[in-house]
C-alpha cells in the first residue's frame, strides 16, 4: 500500500440529515422554532430538497460518483408522532432507504438523532425532562426493528452543539440573554444526552449487532500561548466530556469543519478575513487533522470515522481545494498510526442549514422550484477518489 492510498474497506460517502433534506417535518421542534423565529430571519425548512420522495436519486447519484457509503439520519417526530404510538408506515419507509442502499452497494451509515426531536418530547421537558432516558430508549428500540444488516450506527449527532443550542433556549427561557458569540454546551444538558446515549447503544448493539457510537463536533481548539489551563478546561466541556463516554463504544465520529483559539476569555471569534467561508468560519483544511489526532488522544484505540467534513462555499474547485488539503491531513493522522474508517463528507446535497439557505455545504446543487438535482464536479472528483482508494 503506498502511502497516500487507504485501507481496504474504507468509507468513502456522504452525509446528510432528515431535516435538512426531507422537507415537511411538521412534528419536530425545530419546524416549531422556525415559525417561532420568523421574524429573526429565520428561514423555514419547508419543502427542504424533497429528499423524503427523492432519495432513490439521490443515493443514485452518489453510488454511480464512485462513492459506498451514504450517511443519513431517521426522524424521530415522524416515527414516533405521538408518545409511544409508533408508525409502521415511516419505519417502512427508512426500512427502503436502507435496502435502496444496500442494493446500490452503498453502506448506510445511519443516525438516530440529528438535532431534532418530537414536539411532545420538547412538550415535556425535552432532555432535562423526566423520563427523557427512558423516552429516548424506547425510541431506540424501535428504530432497532428496521436495521438488521446496518453495520453503523450513530445514536446521537454532535451531542455538544445540541447542548449549545438547548442551552440558549434554556437561557432565553429563564429570562437570561441570547449568547451571540462564545456559547458553550450546557453542562446539565449534555450529562442528560450522554446518560442518552449510554442507554441506547447497548439496545442497539445488542438488537443489531451493528457498530454503535456517536458522533462528536470538534472544533480543534488551539491555545494562544499563556492560554493552556483555559484553553483545557474549554476543550473539557466542550468536546472532550464527549469523546470520552466514546471510550467505551464501537467508533467515534470525528465532525471538522475548522479551528479556532483560545485566548483567556475563551474561544475566539473568527475573524474577518476574505477566506472565511460562507458561514463565517475561517478556511482551515488543517483542521481535520487536528480533530483527529486530538480525537485519538481521548478516546485511545477506538476507531474513528470522519462522520462530517465539508465547507459551505458557492465556488465549487474551492470545495474541491479544501477537501483535498483535509483527505491529505487525514492520511498524515493515519500515518502516525491513528484508525480510521471512512471520511463521510459534508453535505451530499445543498440543504437546509438551520434556519438558512444560503451555506452551500452539497457535492449536489437542487433547485428548490423543481427539486431537480445538478451534479457538482467535487461529487465526480471525491467518486475518482473513492474508486482509486487513494489520494
Ligand atoms: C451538523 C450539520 C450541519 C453542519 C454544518 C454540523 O454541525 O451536524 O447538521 O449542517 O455541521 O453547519
Amino acid at each position: 500500500m503506498s502511502s497516500r492510498s487507504f485501507p481496504k474497506g474504507f468509507l468513502w460517502g456522504a452525509a446528510t440529515a432528515a431535516h435538512q433534506v426531507e422537507g415537511n417535518n411538521l412534528n419536530n421542534d425545530f419546524w416549531q422554532l422556525e415559525h417561532a423565529a420568523a421574524e429573526h430571519g429565520v428561514q423555514f425548512s419547508g419543502d427542504a430538497v424533497d429528499s423524503y420522495h427523492r432519495y432513490q436519486e439521490d443515493m443514485r447519484l452518489l453510488a454511480d460518483a464512485g462513492l459506498n457509503a451514504y450517511r443519513f439520519s431517521i426522524e424521530w417526530s415522524r416515527i414516533e408522532p405521538s408518545p409511544g404510538k409508533f408508525s409502521k408506515a415511516q419505519l417502512a419507509h427508512y426500512r427502503r432507504m436502507i435496502d435502496e442502499a444496500e442494493r446500490l452497494g452503498v453502506k448506510p451509515v445511519v443516525t438516530l438523532h440529528h438535532f431534532t426531536h418530537p414536539i411532545w418530547f420538547g412538550e415535556t421537558g425535552a432532555w432535562l425532562g423526566k423520563g427523557a432516558v427512558e423516552a429516548f430508549s424506547r425510541y431506540v428500540e424501535q428504530a432497532c426493528t428496521i436495521l438488521d444488516g446496518v453495520e453503523w450506527v450513530c445514536t446521537i449527532n454532535e451531542p455538544n452543539v445540541l447542548a449549545v443550542n438547548h442551552g440558549q433556549l434554556r437561557r432565553v427561557a429563564e429570562g437570561k440573554e441570547y449568547q451571540r458569540v462564545g456559547a458553550l454546551p450546557d453542562t446539565e444538558i449534555g450529562e442528560a444526552l450522554i446518560a442518552a446515549h449510554r442507554a441506547a447503544a447497548p439496545l442497539v448493539r445488542e438488537a443489531t449487532g451493528a457498530k454503535v457510537g456517536w458522533t462528536v463536533a470538534n472544533q480543534a481548539l488551539v491555545p494562544v500561548p499563556g492560554s493552556e489551563s483555559k484553553h483545557a478546561e474549554v476543550q473539557h466541556i466542550w468536546e472532550d466530556m464527549y469523546l470520552e463516554p466514546a471510550r467505551d463504544d464501537d467508533f467515534v465520529g470525528v465532525q471538522s469543519y475548522t479551528s479556532q483559539l483560545v485566548d483567556e476569555n475563551g474561544i475566539v471569534p473568527h475573524p474577518e478575513h476574505p477566506d472565511n467561508t460562507i458561514m463565517g468560519w475561517a478556511y482551515r483544511p488543517d483542521a481535520l487533522g487536528i480533530a483527529v489526532r486530538h480525537t485519538h488522544d481521548v478516546v485511545g484505540d477506538v476507531p474513528i470515522v470522519v462522520t462530517e467534513n465539508g465547507i459551505a462555499t458557492s465556488d465549487d474547485q474551492r470545495r474541491i481545494a479544501y477537501t483535498g488539503e483535509a483527505l491529505r491531513h487525514l492520511r498524515d493522522a493515519m500515518d502516525d498510526g491513528i484508525d480510521v474508517h471512512g471520511y463521510l463528507h459534508w453535505s451530499l446535497l445543498d440543504n437546509f442549514e438551520w434556519g438558512r439557505w444560503d451555506p452551500t455545504f452539497g457535492l449536489i446543487a437542487v433547485d428548490r422550484e423543481t427539486f431537480e438535482r445538478h451534479p457538482k464536479p467535487s461529487l465526480a472528483w471525491l467518486g475518482d477518489i473513492a474508486r482509486a482508494n487513494a489520494i
